[in-house]
């Protein structure tokens, strides 16, 4: 399987396939059913397939989340190349994204950056948006896959390729959930296997919210009664969003479309979820 640690033999080796459609799945390694689920998506659609492994400083607001985020290079290699032989992976050092300086550059996020995660994590999508960006540029892809686990980093991406008409389709993939329904993610392996069962009730209280709670002021006291059941687990924030405008909603279903967004934290891991409130 070829795999391209440099900007030159990546930019190389894309010109040769100039002409055919390219599908990039940007990553942070630790590969899970959801990543390999973005690049099924792709392989149904794309001729020029590439994964990105990358674990970019800039996202991370706090070293010693950076510091023990999961690596498991080999076991990714192995995975991506048990789906398909052809598929390029594009294994950059931090001095090939960043050779000046690791720092983010600016955005205009509308303010999309100022709320929910953006307020635990600051500068965080300003990280997301530089690597996301500069991945664009060398890969230059016709399509880019996103799960829609993290909601608000898709709204971004999205928002941003729109308002500055960057000549790619942002795809987005269902979450891929574990058995008892936790979000699959990386960080998952990082929680111990008491706590990763006991997750499960987040999923499982955002499902009952859908189908029982009137508004999001009904969701709220559910979701705080949920929690106070499983004291380890601190619930960051729970909100009703419009997904058009991302803003905060309370009588969710007078909206065409309309989600539900949680963040808690147990064992110093921070699990994110979210909802479809109309389907
Ligand atoms: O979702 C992630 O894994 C990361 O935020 C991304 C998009 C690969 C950028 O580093």
């Amino acid at each position: 399987m070829p795999v391209f640690k440099t900007i030159l033999e990546t930019k190389k080796q894309r010109i040769k396939y100039n002409g055919s459609k390219c599908g990039l799945i940007p990553t942070m390694g630790s590969l899970h059913k959801g990543h390999l689920s973005l690049i099924k998506k792709s392989l149904k659609r794309d001729d020029d397939i590439w994964v990105s492994i990358f674990i970019n400083p800039t996202q991370f607001n706090c070293e010693k989340d950076l510091k023990k985020y999961p690596k498991n290079l080999d076991e990714d290699l192995e995975k991506i190349k048990s789906i398909s032989k052809k598929i390029n992976v594009f294994l950059p050092a931090e001095s090939e994204i960043y050779p000046k300086k690791i720092e983010s550059s600016k955005f205009n996020m509308n303010n999309l950056n100022n709320i929910f995660e953006g307020v635990d994590r600051p500068g965080h999508f300003e990280g997301v948006l530089t690597v996301v960006s500069k991945l664009f540029k060398i890969i230059n892809p016709d399509n880019a896959y996103f799960g829609e686990k993290d909601f608000q980093q898709l709204c971004i991406i999205k928002n941003w390729q729109k308002h500055n008409n960057i000549p790619v389709n942002i795809i987005a993939s269902p979450t891929i959930r574990e058995k008892n329904g936790l979000a699959m993610s990386s960080r998952n392996c990082l929680l111990s296997k008491s706590i990763r069962n006991e997750a499960g009730f987040i999923f499982k209280s955002l499902s009952e919210c859908k189908k029982i709670c009137r508004n999001g002021n009904e969701i709220k006291e559910k979701l705080l009664e949920d929690f106070n059941k499983h004291l380890a687990f601190k619930l960051n924030y729970v909100a009703c969003i419009d997904t058009n405008s991302f803003l905060e909603i309370n009588e969710f279903r007078k909206f065409k479309e309309s989600r539900l967004l949680i963040s808690a934290s147990v064992e110093g891991v921070r699990l994110i979820d979210n909802i479809a409130l109309n389907n």
